[in-house]
């Protein structure tokens, strides 16, 4: 008998879906309407959950599935699954480490580039006709150059390195803060958030959320000062979110190039009517290359869990 399992979110790759179908019973939640009620009917038999980084699951769906030995998240974030619980239980939490690496610290250059640059304001210029209404050169505002700008880096782990080495690619001197310092890479540790943004001209979010909600808040960004950015590729909640809406609208800090958000897909449309901001919609690790490789990692995880085996990727067992 095939085990059961239950998916939170879709995979948009059809060749992980084909093996998944194929290995498993698989019980779409997000397709159901009455997700309540197809838990009730179906929780106790399902061995499995494959779910987002950014969904995660809640303890009191996990309380409802007394079956449960493996949560494979897709992605790397596991601040939306209560690990503790998880432990508790004995269930092997998983993530795609190693796989999204590489697109996430791309996108948060590209971000940076994209805000420092004006490239989305500039676009919206040339697509509406404004150019050849206003061909004089200064309809639109001098950019601001990346090359050699002071990035800061808030979490050094995998993709916080990917992002200091694509940074120092462009020349930029690059400072990091962590919990700690680094005896491995050149870059320089700063202890301190404040200081760090205070010397930098970019502060890069790449940490996890689990135990530092709001660490960017009216102070920092004042640290930070009205001619440097902010960019996030990791987590809203690393925010508080007003005190970033009100520095943008102030002038406070220079700009901000977000792929994540506080309330996700819900966005401040504060934002909206904003050129120094670019907004991505959570889309750090969507390519076709990462989410393969992460579909493969999440197969992989569910067959060892379910084959008996200490699954590779688990953080809690
Ligand atoms: C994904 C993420 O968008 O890895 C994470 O923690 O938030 C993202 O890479 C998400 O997990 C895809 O399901």
């Amino acid at each position: 008998m095939k085990a059961e399992i239950l998916q939170l979110n879709p995979i948009l790759v059809p060749a992980v879906n084909e093996r998944l179908t194929e290995r498993y019973r698989v019980h779409r939640l997000y397709e159901q309407t009455d997700r309540d009620a197809y838990v009730k009917a179906h929780g106790q038999h399902i061995r499995g959950v494959v779910t987002g980084g950014h969904t995660g699951i809640r303890r009191a769906l996990m309380e409802q599935l007394p079956a449960l030995e493996v949560v494979a998240v897709n992605g790397v974030g596991t601040d939306a699954v209560d690990m503790a619980y998880a432990r508790e239980r004995g269930i092997h939490v998983t993530g795609t480490f190693g796989a999204l690496t590489e697109d996430v610290a791309d996108l948060a250059i590209g971000l940076l580039l994209a805000v420092c640059r004006g490239l989305c304001a500039g676009d919206r210029f040339v697509r509406a006709g404004q150019w050849a209404a206003n061909p004089q050169p200064t309809a639109l505002p001098l950019a601001r150059r990346f090359s050699g700008m002071r990035v800061g880096i808030v979490g050094l782990g995998r993709v916080g390195r990917a992002i200091a080495a694509r940074s120092t690619a462009f020349g930029c001197p690059v400072q990091y803060t962590d919990l700690r310092r680094m005896d491995d890479v050149p870059w320089t540790y700063v202890a301190d958030l404040q200081t760090l943004a205070r010397d930098s001209d970019a502060l890069v979010l790449a940490a996890a959320a689990d135990q530092a909600e709001g660490l960017i808040d009216r102070r920092i960004l004042d640290a930070l000062g009205p001619k440097s950015f902010l960019i996030n590729v990791a987590r809203g909640r690393l925010v508080k979110e007003q005190d970033l809406v009100d520095a943008l609208l102030e002038g406070r800090i220079a700009g901000a190039g977000l792929d994540v958000f506080a309330d996700e897909p819900h966005v401040p449309s504060a934002l909206f009517e904003l050129d120094n901001v670019v907004l991505s919609a959570h889309r750090a690790s969507a390519t076709h290359e990462t989410r393969a490789a992460m579909g493969e990692m999440v197969l992989s995880s569910l067959a060892q869990a379910l084959g008996g085996e200490r699954p590779l990727h688990s953080l809690t067992t």
